[in-house]
């Protein structure tokens, strides 16, 4: 079945690494994207594009940015470890701002990024499901739980639905041995993206983000009515990356699912 398109779906984050990338993919899914992020972005190319600079950080700004949108894919945000007071504002603050104009302006479904630093302190050798506790690896961690929360109460008290991804690492191709566990390549996220925008009664479901890798450290049984099916597996650049040279058996990037982020700060 085609899934029926959006009349206007929202993406914010649109300047970034991810948001460039799915400004292409996200293209069919409505009749007009609504593209929004702090930085500048490239010009609409049509009418199907509409671009709003926002700052999420400014509540009346993403309310205005909300109205009139069926659906919104939540990407934009400071996306890696900072220190607390720059996180506070995009990522704390932002996702609340997102959620009460979704509320106001009666948006049913979101696709929240979230990401693998809200478990990042599990070892590799532990495997874990959605139900495991979290174990945050930093500010931007929780920042990213917060939002996981956010998503759950608004389901509850809302009925707002959200598939939030705890994306692993979504690059062009894996740049380091933990990658190799946590590569999403960019087909496989748009997948999810599409599971997660057009599959119905989600509630607010947690789901990880990472392609059919060899040695995956998460467990998607709680998402399978996604029906998330990876199709691409960081084998095929696994020669490459094992050419570089191996980091010591202690080094966080080989303990951790978080990797190097477990111990990033302290920053005063
Ligand atoms: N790429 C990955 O592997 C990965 C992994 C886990 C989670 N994620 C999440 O996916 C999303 C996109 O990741 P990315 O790799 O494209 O990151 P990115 O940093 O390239 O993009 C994030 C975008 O958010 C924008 N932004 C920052 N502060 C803002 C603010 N106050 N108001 C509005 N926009 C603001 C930035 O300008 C940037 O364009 C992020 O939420 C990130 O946390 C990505």
């Amino acid at each position: 079945m085609t899934p029926t398109p959006f009349k206007r779906l929202l993406l914010t984050g649109a300047a970034g690494g991810l948001g460039q990338v799915l400004r292409e993919r996200l293209k069919g899914y409505a009749e007009v994207l609504r593209l929004s992020d702090i930085a500048a972005m490239a010009p609409a190319t049509g009418a199907h594009e509409e671009i709003v600079e926002c700052d999420l950080a400014d509540k009346a700004a993403v309310h205005q940015l909300v109205e009139g949108v069926d659906a919104i894919c939540h990407f934009g945000g400071v996306s890696v470890e900072r220190p607390f007071e720059e996180i506070l504002g995009p990522n704390i603050c932002g996702v609340f701002h997102l959620y009460e104009a979704a509320r106001k302006h009666g948006v049913k479904r979101i696709i929240f990024a979230s990401s693998n630093h809200t478990i990042g302190f599990y070892q590799q050798d532990e495997r874990i499901d959605a139900h495991a506790l979290r174990r945050p690896d930093g500010y931007y961690g929780l920042s990213k739980c917060y939002g996981e929360d956010v998503a759950s109460f608004y389901f509850d008290r809302y009925g707002i639905e959200t598939v939030s991804i705890r994306i692993g690492s979504s690059f062009p191709e894996p740049q380091n041995r933990r990658m190799l566990s946590t590569w999403l390549s960019y087909d496989d996220l748009t997948q999810l993206i599409e599971r997660g925008l057009f599959t119905p009664d989600v509630g607010h479901t947690v789901v990880y983000g990472a392609s059919a890798n060899r040695d995956v450290w998460w467990d998607n049984r709680d998402a399978a009515h996604l029906n998330y099916q990876p199709k691409d597996s960081s084998e095929v650049f696994r020669a490459k990356v094992e050419a570089q040279p191996a980091p010591a058996a202690d080094d966080p990037s080989m303990v951790y699912h978080g990797g190097a982020f477990v111990a990033a700060g302290p920053f005063d």
